[in-house]
């Protein structure tokens, strides 16, 4: 399984560059770097591992969004386009697919989504588990039903587990055998500590001083 690090902060990027495999970002996280040379920051983000770096277009119809996508595409070979999963998305997705350009179909909130998004040769398709349940709905339901539909009908799209919220479901996804996870930082912070590994620590720390 991939793991992917949700951010467009440098910084964030260079702390836990050991552990991941690539990078998500988004037009908010873009926004939240404080970047306006975003071409010059994916650059530098894609010097800085070695997978794929995903970069989503901003623009909506279908023309527009395969000049952006393009555009996005000559930064760097590692950036993926995230594109999002509506009918000017999907139709940009196939053209691109066909070209050899890596895509990410985001903001993705159904299987029948995810169908289309395999169907139109996506490289990655992201199912949004933490948006859904804060409003009511069940993420780990959605992550399944595509995991199971891939696998029968033998896709080769990879399932990206995207807006996670907590490490429960980082292990959830996990289970399910999703090509891919994208954590914010401070849940890939939460996947390395325990607190009894710390306690631990300071007992065999105790310990061993005592005999000195
Ligand atoms: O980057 C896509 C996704 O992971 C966003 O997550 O936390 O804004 O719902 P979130």
């Amino acid at each position: 399984m991939e793991i992917f690090l949700d951010t467009a902060n440098v910084n964030d990027v260079i702390l836990y560059k050991d552990f991941i495999d690539g990078v998500t970002t988004n037009p908010s996280l873009i926004a939240k770097s404080g970047r306006s040379d975003y071409g010059a920051l994916i650059g530098e983000i894609c010097q800085l591992v070695s997978g794929s770096v995903s970069v989503e277009v901003t623009s909506r119809e279908r023309n527009d969004v395969l000049a952006e996508a393009r555009y996005l595409a000559k930064i760097h070979n590692n950036v993926c386009v995230k594109l999002p999963c509506t009918w000017d998305g999907l139709r940009a997705c196939r053209e691109l697919s066909a070209e050899g350009i890596s895509t990410n179909l985001t903001l993705c909130f159904s299987a029948s989504q995810a169908l289309l998004a395999a169907k139109c040769g996506a490289t990655y398709v992201s199912p949004f588990l933490g948006r859904l349940e804060d409003c009511g709905h069940d993420g780990l339901t959605l992550l399944e039903e595509i995991t199971g539909i891939f696998e029968i009908q033998g896709y080769e799209t990879r399932v990206l587990a995207a807006s996670i919220r907590n490490r429960k479901q980082v292990i959830q996804a996990a289970l399910l055998g999703v090509g891919a996870v994208t954590l914010p930082p401070s849940i890939l912070k939460q996947c390395f500590d325990h607190p009894l590994t710390t306690q631990g620590l300071e007992i065999f720390e105790r310990d061993w001083k005592s005999m000195l």
